[in-house]
Formats: structure tokens, C-alpha cells, sequence
């Protein structure tokens, strides 16, 4: 294939083509990027999640027992647990309580901060320590004085710093004390925590690892909260901005969509900490008065949600003269963050064609739309539905698009996009290739892990929308992560186990990366103008910050054979230019896949230098199925 990439003419593309979509799904926020190692640390349940000791055993015969206090620690935190000796306690021993993780918890020789809440009096030390659930051997403890009273709530903070790494993820947190010691033989413990280092130093804040994995990927975009989660799955349970802030105390959490109770601690904050951290531009979506169960808030009872949601947007770009700025200002931020992108609602054109559900764009996004517009001008707004699907997006709204494909349907849709018009602005909030080719899609399972070929066609999906970048405004890949302990959807692009301590990076992950790691600002025409020969799809474009010229390359023969030449010449490069090329291949075939149970990953990068022959063209060849990116020029 024969392609030339002009010097001039093309497209500015957005300048944030590539983010992130976050949600509680899959674990992916509490005992996923949330760095909190304690699991149902404060006891939240719900009529959905009713409250328990899921999580905690008993030391020593302790008897633990849940208990709602006339006097709680919080209205937010209502419930706690009592510890107590029991017949089976030994006396001369401490009696206490264990806390399993996230299904394991990884232990290391750095620095850990807890902390506890205690009510009794209790006249001695606490001791809190990590130790293997499999052998008791312990790894590091620490004393902790107690301040305890009788009636009151009292924190107890500490740092623990493990003498050893723990050989494996299979751990636990212990805190025992003497009952001796106790006034009336037991003590009340609620929000239990422990936090290893976190990403940038942040308190309450993320894994690094999985921070790092993100942040790999040259993310400039965050979408959150994003999905079904925003939602909730009735009319009381949305996802509610003002219950996620300040003081853990004070976050009540809620029964998230997802099949279990999430603590809040991840909240609005943190997701705009994330994006400070990463220097994300933040999408926040407000709730569109839409529940999972069909539930909806009608047009005469809307109007305080409209309200709730300018007040979350003063909330976070108020200055701290205005009512929730001065709240967020009390929080320790004066500084508003910025916010230029504001979507209403997640895939609100799922009606159904059910009454009431389906007035999406009767009145419910205009009610929303009218009121931000009023206020803030700036602020581009999306629609959770596209032009995909069968809707007129009111301008200047933007739309979200979420195609969750076969690998075929990407490769056959490569050029869905080359009909937008300027009019038609779209958000990629979610895409991944989901379903096998071929296959009954939703009515069928989604595939068990990202696989190669459908890399291959997220690729080409990619490229389809970046030759598109004056029109699309970004693109991200979801759900992004899974902790293997607990799921609900399959294919996640980064997958986890605190008890194997392995993080799986899928063939997905490694395609994004390459992709969006070489990010263009501007396109360059191609001839052939097309972007795709039969197998062969790419873009071309400026390189992010100048300088550089991209060639981005899918190949999706799946027929085998020969590599495919590909001969690409930019003008005004010469022979003997030096460029980049980076080409990745699936050393397991179409399905192979990056297994979390192995660990082993079947993505091939290859990286080598070309240089440019006569008549300035780069020569080389894409093997079949394959991703590659050629990059020329600038420092
Ligand atoms: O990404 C998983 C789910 O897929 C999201 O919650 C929802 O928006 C979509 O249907």
C-alpha cells in the first residue's frame, strides 16, 4: 500500500482525543483505584446491602456483633461493631478482630496510616497489626495508646511500617486489645482504615499502581461518575455529589448499581484531585432524574435536581465568595477547580419507549441544559445520547456515543464518523469491543478478557475517530477496571487480585497506550484519501506539541500470509529522514488473551528504527492483525 501524507491541509483535532471513564463497577473503586485496604470498614449497608460483618473474624473468641447506637459515630456511619470476650476467650491473651481486604491485601515494608474510632473506656494500648492469613506470621505492629472514653467517640490514628514484604497478597489487618481493660467488657469500633502510600502523596487517595497504569495511557479527559453508576438503581440511590464530600464520617455511601454497597469515600473530591493529578479535564455527569429500575422524576418535581446540579457545578468552579464554594473552600480547596464539560444523564436513550422514562429530550435535557447554559455559558453541555441513536442533539450540546462492538462491526464502521457534521460534536464516553464475532451479542455473554483481535478493531476505531478529531471530542475505553474477586462486567482493560498481587494489563491496555500515547493535534490529508484499503486502516496527523508527523496503522488481515507493505511517504521529508516505528502483534492469534491468572501477556511491541529511502518513503510491513505507529521528526 502506497500512501502519501500531505504537508498541509487537515483538521486541529481536539486537544483532549484520549481520556478516562470511571465507575464503581467490577470493585474498580472501592478495593480498586481506592487505596483503602479495609473492606466494609464502617459498617454501611442498605435495605438492598443490609449491613454486616462481611469482611471481619474474630481474634482470641471475641464475639463481634453489629450494633446501631442511640449515639453513633455519625447519622452518615449509624452502625459499628461491638467487641467483646466470650466463653471461648483465652484470659490471659487479647481478644480483638481481623479485616481480610479486598480479598487479600498487599503488605510491604513502607509506611501504612490507620486509624480507628473507639467508644468505652479502655485503659491500655491497642495493638494494630498485618500479619499472613495463612501462617499468622506477623509483619509489622504497632502500639497504639489509647484515649478511649465511656461514651464517647474517640480517632485513634497510627503508622505502621512492616518490618518484611510479605511473600504473597494473602494478608490481614488485626487490631486486639486487653478486656481487662475495658470498662464494661467490650468496645465499640466503627471506620476502620488503613491506607498504603498513595498515588502523589494524597490522603484518602489511589493505589499507585493502578494510578500509574492509567496515567501511562496520556489520559486527558475524566469522565465520572461515569455509567450506570451515576444512576443508582432506584429513585433514592443516585449517585448524590453533596453525601460524597468532607469527612469520611459524614459519607453515608449507598447500594451502587453493581450488586454491592459502595462507602463514598471515593467521592467528588477525589475524582477532582485525579484530575488535578493528572491533569484530566473533567467531564462530570449529573443525574438526569433517571433510576436503572425504570423509576423517573417527572417534569414537576425536576426542578430541585436542576438546582442540585448548578449547585455541584458552584461546588466545584465557585469562587469561595458563593455559597458552595465557601463549602468547598471549607474543605481545604479556596481554589476552584476548572470544569468545562458538563454531560446530563448516562445512555438516557435506553427508554424503552416506556412513558415518562422516555422524555429524555422532551423536557429533562432541556430542563438541564436551559438552567447550565443560563449560568455558566462556557460550559459545553452533552447529551448521554448521540446522533447514533435515532436522536437530534439540541445545539450547542454535544453527544455521547457508546459503541460496546463485535471486532467485525469496528472494522465495517470505520467511516461512521466521516459524516459528522461540525453541528455534531461527539463525546466517545465508553467504546470497547465486547462480543466475539459472529456471535449473538447481547444476548450472549460478553468475552472473557480483552482479546487480540479485538485490540486490533479498537485500533481502527480509534483511527476512525481521530480522522475525525475536529468533530469528535474524545474518546475512552470502558469499564476500566476489574478486580477479580468480585465482577460484574468481563472486559475491563486493567484486571486485578490483591491476594496473587497481580495487575494484568490487557491487549486492550497495550493498544491504547500505543495509540493515545501518540496523540496528533492536527491531521494531515492522505491520499489515498480513504484512510483504509481492505485491511489496512490509518490516520496521519501532527504529533501532540508539534513537530513530529504520525502515521497510526491497524492491520486487520486475519487471513494470514505475508506481511502487507506498506510504502508511506510524508512530503517534505527526504531520504535518509530517521523515524520511529513501533508495531504491535498478538503471539496467540485473534483470541489470545492477557490472562490474569497467568499473568502472561500475548501483545508483541516491536520497536525499531527506519529510515527513509528514496524519495523520502518509509518502507516496512504490517503482519497481519497488527497495530503500528510510525513517528517522524521533532526533538
Ligand atoms: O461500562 C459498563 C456499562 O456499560 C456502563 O455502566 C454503562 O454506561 C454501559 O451500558
Amino acid at each position: 500500500v502506497d500512501i502519501t501524507v500531505h504537508a498541509s491541509g487537515g483538521n486541529k483535532t481536539s486537544d483532549m482525543p484520549y481520556g478516562l471513564m470511571h465507575e464503581d463497577i467490577n470493585n474498580a473503586g472501592d478495593g480498586g483505584l481506592y487505596a483503602e485496604l479495609i473492606r466494609n470498614r464502617a459498617f454501611q449497608g442498605s435495605s438492598r446491602y443490609p449491613v454486616s460483618l462481611s469482611g471481619w473474624t474474630s481474634i482470641n473468641g471475641a464475639r463481634l456483633s453489629i450494633k446501631n447506637s442511640s449515639s453513633p459515630l455519625s447519622e452518615a456511619l449509624p452502625s459499628s461493631m461491638t467487641v467483646a470476650r466470650s466463653r471461648n476467650t483465652t484470659a490471659s491473651k487479647p481478644i480483638g478482630f481481623a479485616n481480610a481486604g479486598f480479598w487479600g491485601m498487599d503488605v510491604r515494608k513502607q509506611e501504612y496510616k490507620g486509624s480507628f474510632y473507639v467508644k468505652g473506656g479502655y485503659h491500655g494500648t491497642f495493638t494494630a497489626s498485618l500479619q499472613s492469613a495463612l501462617t499468622n506470621e506477623s509483619f509489622g505492629s504497632v502500639e497504639v495508646r489509647s484515649h478511649s472514653r465511656p461514651a464517647e467517640w474517640v480517632q485513634h490514628n497510627f503508622t505502621l511500617v512492616p518490618t518484611k514484604d510479605a511473600p504473597n497478597g494473602n494478608n490481614t489487618f488485626a487490631i486486639t486489645f486487653d478486656p481487662s481493660g475495658c470498662d464494661g467488657g467490650s468496645l465499640e469500633f466503627n471506620l476502620i482504615s488503613l491506607f498504603p502510600p498513595t498515588y502523589k502523596g494524597r490522603e484518602n487517595g489511589f493505589r499507585i499502581d493502578i494510578a500509574e497504569a492509567f496515567a501511562a495511557l496520556n489520559p486527558k479527559f475524566l469522565r465520572f461518575p461515569g455509567g450506570n453508576a451515576l444512576e443508582g438503581p432506584d429513585l433514592a440511590n443516585p449517585w448524590k455529589w453533596n453525601e460524597t464530600i468532607g469527612p469520611l464520617k459524614n459519607r453515608p455511601g449507598r447500594p451502587g448499581v453493581w450488586g454491592y454497597q459502595t462507602t463514598d469515600g471515593f467521592g467528588l473530591v477525589e475524582y477532582l484531585n485525579w484530575c488535578t493529578d493528572m491533569g484530566l479535564e473533567p467531564i462530570l455527569g449529573i443525574w438526569a432524574g433517571l433510576a436503572l429500575d425504570g423509576g423517573y422524576i417527572n417534569q414537576t418535581d425536576l426542578g430541585p435536581w436542576v438546582e442540585d446540579a448548578l449547585n455541584e457545578i458552584e461546588f466545584i468552579r465557585g469562587d469561595a465568595s458563593t455559597t458552595y464554594g465557601a463549602l468547598r473552600a471549607s474543605l481545604g480547596y479556596p481554589e476552584p477547580w476548572p470544569l468545562k464539560y458538563v454531560e446530563v444523564g448516562n445512555e438516557d436513550w435506553l427508554g424503552g419507549g416506556v412513558a415518562g422514562y422516555d422524555s429524555y429530550m422532551d423536557y429533562r435535557f432541556p430542563m438541564f441544559k436551559d438552567a447550565i447554559e443560563a449560568a455558566y455559558p462556557d460550559i459545553q453541555i452533552i447529551a448521554s445520547p448521540s446522533v447514533y441513536d435515532n436522536m437530534t442533539i439540541p445545539l450547542p450540546a454535544a453527544g455521547d456515543y457508546h459503541p460496546y462492538r463485535m471486532p467485525d462491526d469496528f472494522y465495517n464502521e470505520f467511516h461512521k464518523f466521516d459524516n459528522l457534521t461540525a453541528d455534531n460534536l461527539t463525546l466517545v464516553g465508553e467504546f470497547a469491543a465486547t462480543h466475539v464475532n459472529g456471535g449473538i451479542r447481547w444476548a450472549g455473554n460478553l468475552s472473557a478478557f480483552p482479546w487480540w483481535i479485538g485490540g486490533v478493531a479498537e485500533a481502527i476505531f480509534m483511527i476512525s475517530s481521530e480522522r475525525n478529531g475536529d468533530r469528535i471530542l474524545g474518546a475512552t475505553y470502558a469499564p476500566l477496571l476489574r478486580n477479580m474477586n468480585r465482577w460484574q462486567w468481563s472486559v475491563c482493560m486493567v484486571e486485578f487480585e490483591a491476594d496473587t498481587r497481580k495487575t494484568t494489563f490487557s491487549t486492550s491496555w497495550h493498544v491504547f497506550k500505543l495509540i493515545a500515547t501518540h496523540a496528533i493535534s492536527h491531521t494531515l490529508p492522505t491520499s489515498p484519501a480513504a484512510g483504509n484499503t481492505t485491511s489496512l486502516f490509518w490516520v496521519a496527523g501532527m504529533g501532540e506539541g508539534g513537530g513530529k508527523r504520525v502515521w497510526k496503522g491497524a492491520n486487520y488481515n486475519t487471513t494470514g500470509g505475508a506481511d502487507t507493505d506498506v510504502r508511506v511517504a510524508f512530503e517534505g521529508i527526504e531520504e535518509g529522514a530517521r523515524a520511529e516505528l513501533t508495531v504491535l502483534t498478538g503471539t496467540d492469534g485473534p483470541w489470545g488473551y492477557n490472562d490474569p491468572a497467568t499473568g502472561g501477556n500475548v501483545v508483541e511491541e516491536r520497536v525499531r528504527e527506519v529510515w527513509a529511502g528514496r524519495g523520502g518513503v518509509f518502507e516496512f510491513g504490517m503482519p497481519e492483525l497488527s497495530v503500528g505507529v510510525l513517528e517522524v521528526g521533532g526533538s
